[in-house]
């Protein structure tokens, strides 16, 4: 199906002389020789832009006029497109699934924990490699808001780098040096709000009219407290509420997030046009995937939780239909941190369907992980994964065990409450033993945003002290310990399209313990997981001592078994019933078998019952003893096995 047969479906189709004009204003602005190629994605993509951006603002005053300009500025973007990145696009037109192919390998990384600035991060490329990494994410390197910025998501300008960090040109050369190394950059655009220091914001307190539209903005607390019945709380302890009061204004601003982080109003459409022009720069200076942070918040509407809305899929839809005109090369990634049945939906649904978002974050089967590690049930994500859909062809879950947030538990809700089990006394135990409230646990976390200790919010820490790996990284390893560590990253390894690590993660490194960071960590705990990368463990690596070399030779061994044809990369994974709660098993094709346990006990496992025994071997065994018929399984055991080969 096209894309122009696609939309038709499911939004009012655009007049076909609307759709003329707006390819005419793309494709006049191209130089003559990408004017070919712009008529046809033009063909393939426009009608999907008209189509959602007249669902979306065919209501607002001079619509046509500002469609034609945005379709001008859309071709003037790629008629900039740098010839390297032109031929990046067409070969990736060419194979639309290349990064699900590929296998890749995704790490994420602050700038600054990771290589101090932008140059830095070059520097750090051997490192990337020799793990296997062909995707870097980096946390939000833009020029963010002076003082307290959430980690960079408060973004004061989308031209600018943040100087600590460096500047476009570094960035240029950044991407162009990763590239060379076979390594995707992805960026954060952080679309939902901007800084209270950013120009827009600025203006709208100065008493800007136009800018004053780019927010949310209310004379008194009517309208909030309205809204306020049916919103949830992001931080509810250090940013209760959704809205904050502006003093040189006198008016409420909407704050989803921080009340220095305005939430920006996409029912304005220059505001779509900024984003749009902001992302496709950024793409033109080689960032090659953007993670569409807090996706789920950017429509309101009264009486909802305001997350989701059905504008929120036409607008990145519309998104999408713009890097598929400018720079199909690029990727999108929707971070939308709901439950499961919820982020299916930013694949594109109905008509839609794979026009959205190439990734999603699977942050369900990550909650579940670690809530099943601590149960010593894999009931939780056995549950998710038996209800989750195959993701649309062209497009995958990114897989992770940590990122630099906590462990988020309100996706794991519905799955709960279907079993009519109380969320806050299951989870909440789940929590307490990761938080190392409970005896006997192994886990060194801390809460997150709860208000006392029977609230549920989030859980923090670095994958390592979550585990129960040791401080010291020359101290001695519990056998346990690490195999719950290669449990969580094989599960992630086998899951995900594209599995992303964690910076630090990989050296096994623990939560944030410096006391000049304390007073941060206070304020916001998420900075325990947001160490610097390890000099000493960097050493230790090198001389293959210690922590960093047994996890990293855990992640090795699991990559290379990834890599082998027998596990499918094209395929979906599927699960195998088994009667034991404590094991969770998914097939991956034909000829792979992956066998995950999160039983605290031993556990006996027949593989000819499986109908991977004989004939079969092992492609990555963790505590998983004995021979090709019966093994034994430690707690926290995994074995993955493939078909021999000529079987
Ligand atoms: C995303 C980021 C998080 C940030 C929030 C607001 O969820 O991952 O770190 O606080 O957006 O921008």
């Amino acid at each position: 199906m096209t894309e122009a047969g696609a939309s038709a479906a499911s939004l009012p189709p655009p007049r076909p002389e609307r759709v003329a004009a707006a390819r005419q204003a793309f494709v006049q602005a191209l130089p003559t020789r990408r004017r070919l190629a712009g008529e046809r994605r033009f063909d393939a993509a426009g009608a999907t832009l008209v189509a959602t951006l007249q669902s979306l603002y065919g209501n607002t005053d001079g619509f046509d006029d500002w469609l034609l300009a945005l379709c001008g500025q859309l071709g003037q973007l790629g008629a900039h497109r740098p010839e390297p990145l032109s031929a990046l696009d067409a070969k990736r037109e060419a194979q639309p699934d290349w990064f699900v192919q590929q296998r890749m390998l995704g790490y994420s990384a602050y700038v600054d924990r990771f290589g101090g600035t932008l140059a830095g991060v070059a520097g750090r490329i051997d490192h990337l490699r020799a793990l296997g990494v062909d995707y870097l994410h980096l946390l939000p390197f833009l020029r963010a808001r002076a003082g307290d910025s959430d980690g960079g998501f408060a973004v004061a300008s989308f031209e600018e780098v943040e100087p600590a960090l460096g500047n476009m040109a570094d960035l240029e050369q950044l991407t162009a040096k990763l590239r060379e190394a076979g390594i995707s950059l992805c960026a954060d655009l952080v679309l939902n709000h901007v800084a209270d220091d950013h120009a827009w914001a600025q203006a709208a307190m100065a008493g800007d009219a136009e800018k004053r539209a780019f927010f949310h903005l209310f004379p008194d607390r009517t309208l909030p407290d309205a809204y306020e019945t049916t919103l949830g709380e992001v931080f509810p302890q250090a940013a209760p509420g959704n809205f904050s009061h502006v003093p040189a204004l006198g008016v409420w601003v909407w704050t989803t997030f921080y009340p220095f982080q305005w939430d920006l109003n996409y029912a304005h459409p220059p505001v779509f046009a900024a984003m749009a022009r902001a992302m496709l720069q950024l793409a033109n200076r080689g960032v090659e995937v953007f993670r569409l942070d807090s996706a789920p918040f950017l429509w309101k509407r009264l009486g909802t939780a305001c997350l989701n809305q059905p504008e929120v899929h036409t607008l990145l839809a519309a998104l999408r239909a713009c890097v598929a005109l400018v720079a199909p090369a690029v990727l999108l990634k929707a971070e939308a941190i709901v439950p499961t049945e919820q982020v299916l939906a930013y694949f594109g649904e109905g008509a839609l369907r794979g026009h959205e978002c190439q990734l999603a974050y699977h942050s369900g089967l990550m909650s579940s992980a670690w809530a099943a590690l601590a149960e010593g049930s894999a009931a939780l994500p056995r549950q998710l994964l038996a209800q989750t859909p195959v993701p649309p062809a062209g497009s995958g879950w990114i897989s992770y065990v940590r990122c630099h947030d906590d462990i988020v538990w309100s996706v794991l809700r519905p799955l709960v409450e279907a079993r009519g089990e109380d969320f806050a006394q299951r989870i909440g135990r789940a929590a307490a033993f990761l938080e190392g409230r409970v005896a006997g646990s192994f886990a060194r976390g801390a809460a997150f945003q709860a208000h006392d200790e029977h609230s549920v919010h989030g859980s923090n820490g670095m994958t390592a002290s979550l585990v129960g790996l040791p401080d010291d990284p020359l101290a001695p390893i519990e056998p346990a310990a690490l195999r719950r560590y290669a449990l969580l990253h094989a599960l992630a390894l086998w899951v995900g399209a594209v599995p992303l690590l964690y910076m630090g993660d990989e050296l096994g490194q623990p939560n944030l313990a410096d006391p000049a960071e304390a007073a941060r960590v206070a304020r916001d705990g998420r900075w325990l997981q947001r160490p610097r990368l390890s000099a000493e463990a960097l050493v230790l690596l090198a001389q293959q001592r210690g922590v960093p070399a047994a996890t990293v030779g855990v992640l090795r061994a699991l990559m290379s078994a990834r890599r082998d044809p027998r596990w499918a990369a094209a395929t979906a994974p599927t699960l195998v019933e088994h009667a034991d709660p404590a094991l969770l098993i998914l097939r991956r094709g034909d000829d792979a078998l992956g066998v995950f346990h999160f039983g605290h006990a031993d556990l006996a496992l027949d593989l000819a019952t499986l109908g991977a025994g004989a004939g079969w071997s092992d492609a990555f065994s963790s505590g998983a003893a004995g021979g090709n018929a019966v093994r034994t399984l430690a707690p926290w055991a995994t074995l993955w096995r493939f078909r021999s080969r000529g079987e």
